[in-house]
């Protein structure tokens, strides 16, 4: 079965509600009736109802940035799987370098939260990537290695089938340095050949693994035709709605 490339707009801490009305307003046009890829929007938690609200029915997923593992509880200030789904969310990323850097996630947090999404039916997308001190020891693969098999430790051939992870090499996240098509392939396939080895062909084949780390509209077409990439979570490239619409039109037409 062809995997579909899914194509997710990260935006981190940026949009008010009306900002991201706004984008919603000129991007849903801009993209109508694309075929062959998947898009989502991962505003904002404030923002989440109302960009759920003006994708009805365009077929557009609404993802989330982040969630806490938990259903409910004493836990103040986190949002739970239960309220993402109550908004209407499909994605959830989960396992951000900015997260794991800034926020102290570590691997048993963020294999908690994977399992929590998908026994809630969210699709988790799962970041990985090495640092740059990391990639220059030679580390990539084993750290890569270590941090898929940790988040999806316990999890169903089935439910790992369903899984998007993200490969987004640390040193290349918001600075303009992408890693090179070739080489993301190359930790692409890595990847899947990790996943079969512990979940079977099935959950190996099904598996979706973007890039991400400064893809733009001019770049995402050479990582779209690579064999293992189906699709790209983006950053910065991804506020604008006109240049994210042609970012995606640029995917959909590598493909
Ligand atoms: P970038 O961010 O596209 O701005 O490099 C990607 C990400 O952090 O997901």
């Amino acid at each position: 079965m062809a995997r579909i490339p899914l194509l997710a707009a990260n935006w981190k801490l940026h949009k008010t509600i009306a900002e991201a009305a706004a984008f919603v307003a000129a991007f849903r046009p801009a993209v109508a009736g694309l075929n062959g890829v998947e898009v989502a929007l991962c505003p904002p938690f404030t923002a989440l109802a109302t960009v759920g609200r003006e994708l009805l029915g365009s077929g557009i997923a609404l993802g989330a940035q982040n969630m806490y593992k938990e259903d409910q509880g004493a836990y103040t200030g986190e949002v739970s799987p239960v309220m993402l789904r109550d908004l209407g969310v499909r994605y959830v990323i989960l396992g951000h370098s900015e997260r794991r850097s800034l926020f102290g996630e570590d691997d048993a947090l963020i294999m908690a939260k994977v399992h929590a999404a998908c026994r809630h039916g969210l699709i988790p997308i799962l970041c990985v990537g090495e640092t740059l001190a990391e990639r220059e020891a030679g580390a990539t693969a084993a750290v890569v290695v270590r941090q898929v098999e940790a988040a999806t430790r316990g999890l169903a051939p089935a439910q790992v089938a369903g899984l998007v992870i993200a490969y987004e090499p640390v040193w290349a996240i918001g600075t303009g340095r992408n890693a090179s098509a070739a080489d993301a392939n190359a930790v692409g396939a890595l990847i899947r050949r990790e996943v079969g080895a512990r979940f079977g062909p099935a959950a190996a084949a099904g598996l979706r693994i973007q890039y991400g780390g400064s893809v733009k509209a001019a770049n995402v077409a050479e990582f779209q035709r690579q064999p293992e990439i189906d699709g790209a979570l983006v950053g910065g490239a991804s506020l604008d709605p006109h240049g994210f619409a042609e970012l995606v039109r640029a995917a959909a037409v590598a493909r």
